[in-house]
């Protein structure tokens, strides 16, 4: 209990840091130009700072933690992901995707400006993310840099998030089994997660060999988080969670809920974050934030 009680305090402390430390960084480096382009960085900043959870950069800092990495690198490479989900999640509301109007409890960016707009500051938060983490005031070493700009890269695309955003659209239409759906969460979710763990041992110079058991840590979780989310959209609390819910059945889409119904579902992802702990056991308490993270993956409500 008492261990609980250290946890959950580390924890909101670190949520509370790792989200003013996000919007520190977007704000000095976005700031708006006073010409045409104004409506453009306006919505990037619309939708980049004050808002999310800011999950993939606190896996990337606390990891990074771990290993002694200077805490304005880590920011810096924080942001730089954090730009990648923050633009996937643009596209993702657009109409021809899930066509929302709301997010983070307000309107999406579509909504806000316009769909052009939106596709802009979606295109130009994916390159801000490679500009920010190729700059070598990101990271000193320039092999370490390469990478970073590789895993980030490859979690982005189409052997990563696109990839999966894909999947995803087809699985509205098509009977994907669950060894399909997992492959989806694993591309769609899973990859931006793992990135971040990844991106944090890179910063921290952790050789390859010595990552395996953190590739473990964020496979787990990835999916915990995605079948996190799909129980948010069958069960959730639209005003907690800022966007509107019910869309995956709504829109007939296959997910672990509709798969294995939300019981079964719930006890997986429990199942996955004690499995991703169980990966930790290496290491002593500098790893309790990463734990800490796996535990509120599936506690959280919005
Ligand atoms: C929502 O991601 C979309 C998914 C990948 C499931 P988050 O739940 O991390 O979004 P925010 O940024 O915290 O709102
Ligand atoms: C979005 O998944 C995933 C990405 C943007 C990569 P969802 O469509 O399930 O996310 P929400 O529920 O709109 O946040
Ligand atoms: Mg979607
Ligand atoms: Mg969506
Ligand atoms: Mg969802």
């Amino acid at each position: 209990m008492a261990q609980a009680g250290v946890s959950n305090s580390l924890l909101a402390e670190a949520l509370a840091s790792i989200a003013r430390g996000i919007d520190s960084v977007f704000d000095s480096l976005m700031p708006v130009p006073e010409d045409a382009r104004s409506g453009l960085v306006s919505a990037m900043r619309y939708a980049a700072i004050g808002n999310g959870k800011r999950i993939r950069p606190l896996l990337l800092t606390a990891t990074a933690g771990i290993y002694g990495v200077d805490r304005d690198s880590a920011l810096r490479a924080g942001a730089a992901i954090e730009a990648i989900h923050v633009y996937s999640l643009i596209h993702d509301d657009l109409p021809c995707m899930d066509d929302d109007d709301l997010r983070h409890g307000k309107p999406t960016v579509h909504r806000a400006f316009d769909e052009a707009t939106a596709v802009l500051a979606g295109d130009s938060l994916l390159a801000f993310a490679f500009e920010v983490l190729s700059d070598p005031a990101t990271c000193t070493d320039p092999y370490a840099r390469i990478e970073l700009v590789r895993a980030l890269g490859q979690a982005s695309g189409s052997q990563g998030m696109a990839g999966g955003q894909m999947m995803d659209l087809a699985a509205e239409t098509s009977e994907f089994d669950l060894q399909t759906v997992t492959r989806l969460q694993q591309l769609k979710t899973g990859a931006l997660l793992g990135a971040a763990v990844e991106m944090g041992a890179i910063l921290g110079h952790v050789a390859p060999e010595g990552r395996t058991h953190l590739h473990g840590y964020a496979r787990d979780i990835g999916l915990a988080f995605q079948i996190a989310d799909d129980l948010l959209d069958h069960e959730g609390d639209e005003a907690l969670a800022g966007k509107a819910l019910g869309k995956d059945a709504a829109a007939g889409k296959q997910t672990f809920v509709s798969l294995l119904g939300p019981d079964r579902a719930r006890a997986q992802a429990q199942m996955l974050v004690d499995q991703a702990i169980t990966h930790l056991s290496q290491h002593g308490e500098e790893a309790d934030l990463l734990r800490a993270i796996a535990r509120y993956i599936i506690e959280r409500d919005h």
